[in-house]
């Protein structure tokens, strides 16, 4: 059909977080009912900065467990390992011929990664963004669902396309950010500073494998204070994070009850986060008991991921012969 093609990628790098359902995963799932999706886990990304592959596996078992416990479904989307599309290294190769050195240098995230790791800077590194091009265009996908943080590389991958269709002739659709919400989902952190992420602050942050009383444990420790004195207060920041986190989990007449609360001065926190964590808890386990059932059946993971490879290939295989055909090779 000629449904539209939606492409992500999704990095093996840690256990997953609530940030990264509501800003991420929670789209994935709408978008495979609407959109011909390709959610492809990156283990060769991964390569870049992780050259060590011992739990590299183990990794892209865990993330394809915990989206697919999330509502991913493998039989809807393609949902596939980077490393199962061997045609992508041989798309990768062509673009490269049309990347140029200079504006490789110029990516904001490469000079990023020289800074963090001065002793590894790799060509696969400096050309990351085309192999994320490979990724994208091999689908000949329209759409990547993707943050403000990854424009930069989009645009790069609009080039390499626009690049090729110049030269060999028109085979890739530009490819464009796609984004239910205009503004972007930010779900913050527990400890009342910045963003919930992976690597910030463990105890600051909700990982979706959390068992129940960790999850309890990490709410109750959230940032609050003795509460205002006085009516209709201006919200500190950190209870204001606050109840965006209810606001993911809760009733709408929960939260409507402790802003009332909060305005009549006489809001009980330890009550609030008493709530707030039992709603987690109910919305966590779930998913991680999905996760953990998934995780234990490695032959049904497996099987999962040869799935989303041979769907995954039969597309990439497609554009390749276009590929070939358009550069006569
Ligand atoms: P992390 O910051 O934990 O390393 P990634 O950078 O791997 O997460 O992001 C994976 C996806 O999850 C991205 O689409 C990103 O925008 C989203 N995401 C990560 N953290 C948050 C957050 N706190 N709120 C909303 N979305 C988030
Ligand atoms: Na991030």
């Amino acid at each position: 059909d000629d449904k539209k093609i939606v492409m992500s990628g999704i990095r093996p790098t840690g256990f997953l977080h609530l940030g990264n359902y509501f800003g991420a995963i929670r789209n994935y799932v709408k978008m495979q009912h609407e959109f011909e999706c390709y959610f492809m886990v990156a283990d060769l990304h991964s390569l870049t900065t992780h050259p060590d592959t011992a739990t590299l596996k183990q990794n892209v078992y865990r993330v394809i467990a915990e989206n697919i416990a999330c509502g991913l479904d493998p039989e809807k989307a393609a949902f596939y390992c980077q490393s199962h599309v061997r045609e992508t290294a041989e798309l990768y190769l062509y673009l490269n011929m049309l990347a140029y050195k200079g504006e490789l240098e110029k990516t904001v995230t490469f000079k990023d990664k020289v800074r963090q790791n001065p002793d590894n800077v790799n060509a696969g590194l400096l050309t990351y963004p085309v192999l994320q091009a490979a990724d994208i265009i091999i689908h000949r996908a329209s759409y990547v669902p993707v943050g403000k943080d990854q424009e930069q590389h989009l645009e790069m991958a609009r080039n390499f396309a626009n690049r090729f269709n110049h030269r060999y002739g028109p085979v890739f659709p530009e490819p464009q950010a796609f984004n239910y919400n205009a503004a972007l989902v930010k779900v913050p952190s527990l400890d009342g500073t910045g963003k919930m992420s992976k690597s910030e602050n463990e105890a600051a942050t909700l990982y979706l494998a959390d068992d129940d009383d960790t999850i309890r444990k990490k709410i109750m420790k959230a940032k609050t204070d003795g509460g205002p004195t006085e009516k209709n207060s201006v919200m500190p920041d950190y209870i204001e994070n606050i109840f965006s986190l209810m606001a993911l989990v809760c009733s709408a007449d929960k939260i409507a009850k402790y802003k009332n609360d909060y305005n009549e001065a006489n809001i009980k926190y330890g009550d609030l986060k008493k709530e707030l964590a039992e709603d987690m808890v109910a919305f966590i386990t779930p998913i991680r008991q999905k996760a953990k059932d998934i995780l234990d059946d490695e032959a049904g993971i497996k099987k999962l991921m040869k799935l989303g490879a041979d769907k995954a290939n039969e597309s990439a295989h497609k554009t390749m012969n276009l590929v070939r055909t358009a550069m006569g090779m």
